[in-house]
Order: structure tokens, then sequence, then C-alpha cells
């Protein structure tokens, strides 16, 4: 079983050409940092609707020169199949990550959800499939296991889906498997939860709950829990879903391949938990004590309780978490601190 160093050595001795859709968004802008300093080639595709030049900007800030010249950006959209196409070419491993995300968002626009997160993976699948890349490795999401209430969520036993984003996730696992079936084309699906880290916008209507609350808390801002502050989720720091993605990419068995995989830490932090260790880090490190919460009605669409089997990632990948969601809090805080001072 390869391990994530042995996986990481094999990419330096053997640099590959990537393509990382969603490049200047939060998750595909880490994952462009660490492949760039693995040395690796990188086609970065983007249509900057959520993402940002500044994500961009700051990964060629923390890579040497000679890495960054081997990074090339194409401003695009994935619903436009020539634009897949082109990014497609000569390229050895896909990691996709475009989509619009946020399960209100959907709610409130489940055509343009669709437009980019259904057709636009469709055309990404196909592209992929045209161009005969070696591997394709997309974003799934926990919100597939929808209405089903069990824990932990294991890979096999969905519910039904709560909102349109989450159907959108949902029909990429389909047509990714319907694509082994009808063509023979191999792909990973990796099914995050609540990833969080550095470069996770906290200025958007529909920011993930850590960046918003960091933000808040440094302002001295009123924080809004949803529901009674019991809601849980297995928040799962960037660091350990870039290991997945570079694990899933570079996987030979195949046994590991045509599969969707959990990928968190295993762990569960109720929305109260959440509050106090964040409101901990942030009195440590600024000295602002923060007392402005306000408790409200639960979100449409969004689930109670979320918590990952990880073990048929950790069997078949060789996935391993390094970070629990406290190293990765502080982590956060002080990378927010440092852009807000
Ligand atoms: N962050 C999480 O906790 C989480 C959880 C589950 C799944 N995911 C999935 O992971 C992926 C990355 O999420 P993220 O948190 O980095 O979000 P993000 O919004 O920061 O990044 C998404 C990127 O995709 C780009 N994009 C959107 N639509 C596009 C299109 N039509 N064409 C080209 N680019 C497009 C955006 O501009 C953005 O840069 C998404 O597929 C998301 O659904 C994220």
């Amino acid at each position: 079983m390869p391990t994530y160093l042995s996986a990481q050595k094999k990419l330096l001795n053997h640099p590959k050409v990537w393509l990382i859709t969603g490049v200047a968004g939060f998750i595909g802008s880490n994952l462009l940092e660490t492949l760039l300093q693995l040395n690796q080639t990188v086609i970065g595709l983007d249509n900057l609707s959520t993402g940002k030049k500044d994500n961009l900007s700051e990964v060629q800030s923390l890579v040497s020169k000679k890495q960054w010249s081997k990074f090339k950006f194409i401003k695009g959209d994935i619903s436009n199949l020539k634009t897949c196409k082109v990014a497609c070419k000569n390229i050895d491993y896909v990691l996709h990550q475009a989509a619009l995300g946020s399960v209100p968002r959907s709610i409130k626009d489940p055509i343009r959800t669709n437009k980019s997160n259904i057709s636009g993976f469709l055309n990404i699948l196909q592209a992929a499939k045209d161009a005969e890349v070696k591997s394709f490795v997309y974003a799934a999401s926990s919100s597939t296991y929808g209405d089903h209430s069990a824990l932990p969520k294991r890979e096999h036993i969905i519910g039904k889906p709560l909102s349109p984003y989450a159907v959108t996730k949902y029909v990429n696992e389909l047509y990714a498997d319907v694509f082994q079936k009808s063509y023979g084309f191999d792909s990973i699906g990796l099914r995050y939860f609540n990833v969080f880290g550095k470069r996770q916008t906290p200025n958007s209507a529909y920011a993930a709950v850590i960046p918003k609350w960091v933000d808040a808390m440094v302002k001295n801002r009123q924080i809004f829990i949803n529901g009674d502050g019991t809601t849980s989720r297995d928040f799962c720091f960037i660091e350990n879903a870039i290991q997945a993605n570079i694990l899933a990419a570079t996987a030979s068995k195949k046994s590991a391949l045509n599969q969707v995989y959990n990928i968190a830490v295993g762990d569960r932090t109720s929305l109260n938990q959440l509050y106090d260790e964040l409101k901990k880090i942030i009195f440590q490190q600024t000295s602002i004590f923060h007392e402005k919460l306000i408790y409200r009605d639960f979100r449409e669409g969004d689930v109670k309780h979320s918590q990952a089997d990880i073990t048929k990632a950790q069997k078949l990948l060789g996935y391993k978490p390094t970070h629990k969601v406290q190293d990765g809090l502080t982590k956060v805080a002080i990378w927010h601190l440092e852009r807000n001072i």
C-alpha cells in the first residue's frame, strides 16, 4: 500500500502534468500550492465566479519562481465543452474541483448550480475520457448522504438528497460510474466532509461556518447559530483533503478505482463545541473575548449530523488524516488574523 510520503517522493522523481479545475477556489488553490511545491506542471481552469485571482497570487508568493513557471492559468468555464477539451490536452491527472458550492445557493438558484455542477461535470468527464488522461479524481460531497440518519456514514448507505446541490453531487457519482460501464473510463470520487483551511472565503453570503465565524470573532461581530448548536459535522482540515487527492490520483490498484470515498477525520464536532473552541483560540491570539452569539432557526436543506467512516479510504487508498479539527482551527485562525491586522 503506497503511503502519502511514498506517493510524494514518486511524484518528485517522476513529475506529471495535472489539470486542476476550480484552481482559484479554496480547495483548488491549496492543491495547486502543494503540487507546485512537488515540482509538478499544473494547468488550472477557473471562471473566477467564486474563486479569486488573489488566491493564485498568494500561491505564487509561497512557491519558487521556477515552480511558478510550471503553472498555466486558463480563465474559462466548464460549461463550455471546447474549453474543457483544450484544458485536458496532454494531461496526466485531473483533479476536478470546479463547482458552485453551498446548499442555500443551490436552493436559491438551482439552474445555475446545475449548469456548473452537472453539465460542467459531464463536459470535463467527456473531455478527460477523450484525452485519455491517466486518472480522474473529482470532488464529491457528504451531502449525498441526504436524509439517511445512520452514523457514521458509510459509502454504500445513502438517503435521498435534501437540496439541489446534493442532487448535483450525486449525479456526478452516477455519471462517473456510467462512464466506467459504458467506456471503461476510470475515476475516483472524494466525498469531502466540511473541508476548512486557508483561503476559504469568509466574505460571501454562502461562506462556510469556520471562516465566517473566525472573521466575525476577530471583528467582534454577531455570530448566528442555526438551530440549538447540537448540529454536528466531521470538519476536515485541508491538508487531509490534499493528501486524499494525491493518493487517489496516483492510485494504481484496480480495486481502488471507480469508487467513492469519505474524506474526513472520523470525528464529530457540534456547532456549540466549534464556537467554544474558536472563541478560545481567538482569545489566545488576540485577547478578544467574543460573546455576541444568537441562536436562530435550523436552515433549510441542512442535515443534522454528519460523521464519516473513513475505513474505506484508509484501506484502499492508504489515507491517514494528519490533522484533527483543533490542529487545523489554530492554523486557520492565524491565517485570518494575519490578513485582518
Ligand atoms: N469546501 C467544502 O467543505 C466542500 C465539501 C464538499 C464538497 N466540496 C466540493 O469541492 C469543490 C471545491 O470546493 P471549494 O470549497 O474549494 O469551493 P470554491 O467555491 O472555493 O471553489 C470552486 C471553484 O470553482 C470555480 N468554478 C465554479 N463554477 C465554475 C465553472 N462553471 N467553470 C469554471 N470554474 C468554476 C469557482 O470560481 C471556484 O474557484 C467543489 O466541487 C465543492 O462542491 C467542497
